[in-house]
């Protein structure tokens, strides 16, 4: 049984006040999920400073590829790792599109990640047209190609996946929990090719409009292992009432 894993991605949100109230608030209560919030870089620090000797963990939104050097604007996974930081998002669909991440880009960024100790959330996901088109598990199955191929049987058991159609993030249109439970089996299948072990203690969160009044559904199908939180992770309620869908 895989315990459940519920992670807030605050994308570009937040002030020291409101991050200060948002941690308060998530850590006062319990939940039966293990917790996670990904932050902006600058927070990181706050994150840190303020979650110490509570049991929700933190993480960064995104992580270079490149280990040092002539990259401004990017932060290494060391200076993640200096930090004590769990997570690493890698390959939110956002930055696919925005920031143009290849899949080769994204399996640099993870392999980057667990260098340093941090366990990379790596995102895929397909669009709207994709879907329509017939090819939700041609996309996502390349997508996690590119990390297969790159990563060994052992790191690879220190990922966690998050399928995220990207026509359901931000959109208040939620995949019907059959239709994410389809895609997370046959992400699970295409791990288990690689290793039966790894495939089943491997997390793959599902993401894109999960809210308290959906979750519960979600989080109840086999394949389902918790969630990728947008918008719902910015309410301390709304989260908390996520943690313990
Ligand atoms: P959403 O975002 O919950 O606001 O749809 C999810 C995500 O982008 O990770």
């Amino acid at each position: 049984m895989r315990q459940k894993l519920v992670i807030g991605n605050w994308k570009m949100h937040g002030s020291l006040a409101a991050n200060a109230a948002l941690l308060e608030g998530i850590k006062a209560a319990p939940a039966r999920a293990r917790l996670a919030v990904c932050a902006p870089f600058p927070y990181l620090a706050q994150c840190q400073a303020l979650l110490n000797g509570s049991q929700v963990v933190w993480g960064a939104q995104d992580v270079s590829a490149e280990a040092r050097g002539a990259f401004t604007g990017e932060v290494a996974a060391s200076m993640l790792g200096e930090f004590g930081c769990t997570y690493a998002l890698v390959g939110h669909s956002e930055r696919r599109t925005y920031h143009a991440e290849t899949d080769a880009v994204v399996a640099a960024k993870a392999l980057r990640a667990l260098e340093f100790g941090i366990l990379p959330v790596i995102c895929v996901g397909e669009t709207l047209s994709e879907r329509e088109a017939g090819q939700t598990e041609v996309v996502v199955g390349r997508q996690l190609q590119a990390v297969l191929d790159a990563l060994s049987a052992e790191q690879l058991g220190r990922v966690v996946l998050a399928y995220e159609p990207v026509w359901a993030i931000g959109t208040g249109k939620t995949a019907t929990s059959e239709q994410a439970q389809a895609v997370h089996a046959f992400l699970r299948g295409k791990v288990r090719e690689r290793d039966a072990g790894v495939a089943e203690r491997m997390a793959i969160l599902y993401g894109g409009s999960v809210k308290p009044d959906n979750a519960v559904e979600l989080f109840s199908m086999s394949d389902i292992d918790g969630g990728l939180i947008g918008g719902a992770s910015l309410k301390s309620e709304d989260f908390l009432a996520i943690g313990n869908a």
